[in-house]
């Protein structure tokens, strides 16, 4: 069976979906496409070359051929047509965040919960890198012992006039939130933030870098490092140290160079690039799911609702400079839990 989706927001990543389910993935077709600018959708379906139904958001939600739809207009948009879909009986794949509000990300787990199964998945797609992966199943594993402390860095080469302060938290560090606790399997408890001497590269505005303490339930202490205008390129790191040893991402596959004395390895420019394959892989995840007519598999309700949830008291700590407390306003869905 072929999922036919609906895709909400034909924007770069949305585009980036529809190009991934036409010519990369197996299972899936876009049949239907919206965009608050219609002619954005219409655009999008003509440089693709494929015959998909171009209507508002309304009538694609009703439109009962649609197995699922993609949600990938402005982060303030998504409550809005999570809520929608999910009310229409359509499993959702949004990116993220799920909703820029707690309030908001509550909602929709509790519409998930009042259906009494998981209809949504998150597009936190580092949890589907194999780097991620493989570390995942190491600290799981438990050769190591308990993990106690994490490393994250976080480097962009150059970020312009429109991102701000608090981007660094919640379109940068959001994605090492997220990771970071699927990773050691544990919720954080409180967060603060630190700022170091201010790059020359940083617009007047931004503060950059910046340093992010996070303890989590048990006590592991997790120190994550935002640095936009690093220069050199797109730096993605994680080291986690446990009791009897440390495990860390893998280097990426670049080309070495041996010239004029020196031993060079290109660092990756691009995040696109880097997470590629957890892109194309986070969905086919979901069209597999879906298919088999299973929960998605992949990061939950519940998760960006964490995951807000964390982001949120950063930006907090971000201007109390203090320890800030993360504390879900609701309770975890039973058919969730037990789930990280
Ligand atoms: P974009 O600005 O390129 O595109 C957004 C599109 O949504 C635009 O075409 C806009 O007209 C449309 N839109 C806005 N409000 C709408 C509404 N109410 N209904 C229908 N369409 C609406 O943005 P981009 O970069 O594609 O990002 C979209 C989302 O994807 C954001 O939430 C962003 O955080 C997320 N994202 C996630 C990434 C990841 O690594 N997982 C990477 C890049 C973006």
């Amino acid at each position: 069976m072929t999922i036919r989706f609906g895709v909400i927001g034909t924007g770069a990543i949305g585009r980036e979906h529809m190009r991934r389910i036409t010519q990369k993935l197996l299972g899936g077709e876009i049949a239907a496409v919206t965009d608050i600018d219609l002619s954005a959708a219409r655009k999008a379906v003509e440089e693709l070359g494929i015959e998909a139904r171009i209507y508002p958001e309304e009538e694609l939600l009703a439109d009962r051929s649609i197995d699922a739809v993609i949600i990938t207009s402005w982060g303030p948009a998504h409550e809005a047509s999570v809520l929608a879909a999910i009310a229409a009986g359509k499993y959702v794949f949004v990116e993220k965040p799920l909703a820029t509000t707690i309030e908001g990300c509550e909602r929709i787990v509790q519409a998930e919960e009042k259906i009494g199964r998981r209809m949504v998945q998150v597009g936190y797609m580092r949890r589907y890198d194999r780097g991620y992966q493989a570390l995942k199943s190491v600290v799981a594993c438990g050769e190591l012992g308990s993990p106690l402390m994490v490393r994250c860095t976080h480097r962009n080469a150059a970020v312009d006039e429109r991102y701000t302060t608090e981007m660094a938290v919640l379109d940068t560090l959001v994605h090492e939130l997220d990771v970071t606790r699927w990773l050691v399997g544990d919720d954080y408890a409180e967060v603060q933030a630190v700022f170091p001497r201010r790059t020359k590269y940083a617009h007047e505005a931004l503060q950059d870098p910046q340093i992010f303490l996070l303890r989590t339930q048990t006590g592991i202490v997790i120190t994550a490092e935002v640095f936009v205008n690093c220069r050199y390129g797109y730096d993605i790191q994680c080291e986690i140290v446990c009791e009897e040893g440390t495990v860390s991402l893998p280097a990426e596959a670049s080309v070495e160079f041996k010239h004029d004395a020196l031993h060079k390895r290109a660092v990756p420019q691009d995040w696109k690039l880097r997470f590629a394959d957890a892109y194309d892989a986070e969905l086919q995840d979901f069209i597999n799911q879906v298919e088999r007519c299973n929960e998605p598999q992949g990061p939950s309700a519940w998760d960006g609702y964490l995951a807000t949830l964390a982001a949120e008291a950063c930006v907090r700590a971000q201007k109390s400079q203090g320890w800030e407390s993360v504390t879900p306003g609701i309770s975890q869905p039973k058919f969730i839990a037990g789930r990280v």
